[in-house]
């Protein structure tokens, strides 16, 4: 109870009103202008009245205000992720483009943000739940180094300097990527919330990074990127790594597997309900012009993790 009236007070202390002081418009106007008060204070008194809940709310507001602007992050009420990344090369192949890495940037933004040309392409079933996520990527570096292995494998030797890679930036407050050769036919990585922060980030090998240079149909859109960034947002395959298994979203149908190459539509599932599958979705594993949306529910499952209190919250919102 104590601390609901000491939030009234903090919220009201907030409010105040310019006219009242303005000696200008007293004189020039009439008696009726001085006696004016900024109707605001007063609806806002009685409705703080009425409703103790106003005050919580508008000192949640006050939060969100004050880290938005510490960050700086929050760009129309957007999140706004700051990007490094890292390329560690041998050969020159491997030292891709400042130009393929901003290719990259780009398709991360379209994807993102329901821009990428395909997105038109969803079928009708799944156009309720087609998905404008409404993150923003801005590339900040580029740190290159070069190096004498030819493959980094999968447990994070590219993110140890230790091991003769590079170290995350900033990893609470920037998505870094490492850009290099994986090997083993693995097209990248990601590490979900929740990890160490000395390895945070995703790893994409240099042969499917980008649209342009290295990149490699079927895999030469960029969507690796897209998928495992998805993974970094907390996003599970929509297959749920089990038959018939669970990603966590409710509004994803139940796939049986994952789906290669690209399916034609429509692709039915054999688990309950036999529902068409989502086979489109960016957390799928079909060829990168099969993939092309994410949903509703992934967007609100990504959007969590950057609220206060969230495992990326030093984010933004
Ligand atoms: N195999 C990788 C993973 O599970 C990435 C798959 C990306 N698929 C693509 N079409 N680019 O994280
Ligand atoms: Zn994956
Ligand atoms: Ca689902």
């Amino acid at each position: 109870m104590k601390k609901v009236a000491l939030s009234v007070m903090a919220v009201l202390m907030l409010f105040s009103c310019q006219n009242d002081n303005n000696s200008e418009l007293e004189t020039q106007e009439s008696a009726a202008i001085t006696q004016r008060k900024c109707a605001t204070q007063d609806v806002l008194e009685a409705q703080l009245r009425e409703d103790p809940t106003l005050a919580l709310r508008m000192n949640q507001i006050e939060d969100f205000t004050k880290k938005a602007m510490l960050t700086g992050r929050i760009v129309n009420g957007k999140v706004e992720i700051p990007v490094i990344v890292n390329v560690l090369y041998r050969t020159s192949s491997e030292n891709i483009s400042d130009a393929q890495i901003q290719s990259q940037i780009d398709v991360l933004n379209d994807d993102y943000n329901a821009s990428n040309d395909d997105f038109s392409q969803v079928p009708s079933v799944f156009s309720g739940i087609k998905a404008n996520v409404g993150i923003t990527f801005v590339l900040e570096a580029i740190n290159r180094k070069s190096t004498t292995k030819t493959s980094w494998g999968t447990n994070d030797k590219m993110k140890k300097t230790s091991q003769g890679g590079i170290a995350p930036t900033s990893p609470t407050t920037k998505l870094n990527m490492w850009v290099c050769t994986i090997g083993g036919g693995i097209l990248g990585y990601a590490q979900f919330p929740g990890g160490s922060s000395s390895t945070d980030g995703v790893a994409i090998d240099a042969k499917y990074f980008g649209v342009s240079g290295t990149a490699n149909y079927p895999y030469n859109l960029g969507r690796t990127a897209t998928h495992e960034v998805g993974h970094w947002m907390n996003l599970r395959h929509i297959w749920g790594d089990a038959n018939c298994g669970s990603d966590l979203v409710s509004d994803t149908p139940t796939h049986n597997d994952a789906n290669y190459g690209v399916p034609t539509y429509p692709h039915y599932s054999t688990c309950t309900g036999t529902p068409v599958e989502m086979t489109m979705n960016y957390m799928d594993y079909t060829d990168d012009r099969g993939m092309f949306m994410f949903s509703n529910g992934q967007k609100s499952r990504m959007a969590a993790i950057f609220v206060s209190g969230g495992a990326r919250s030093g984010f933004g919102s």
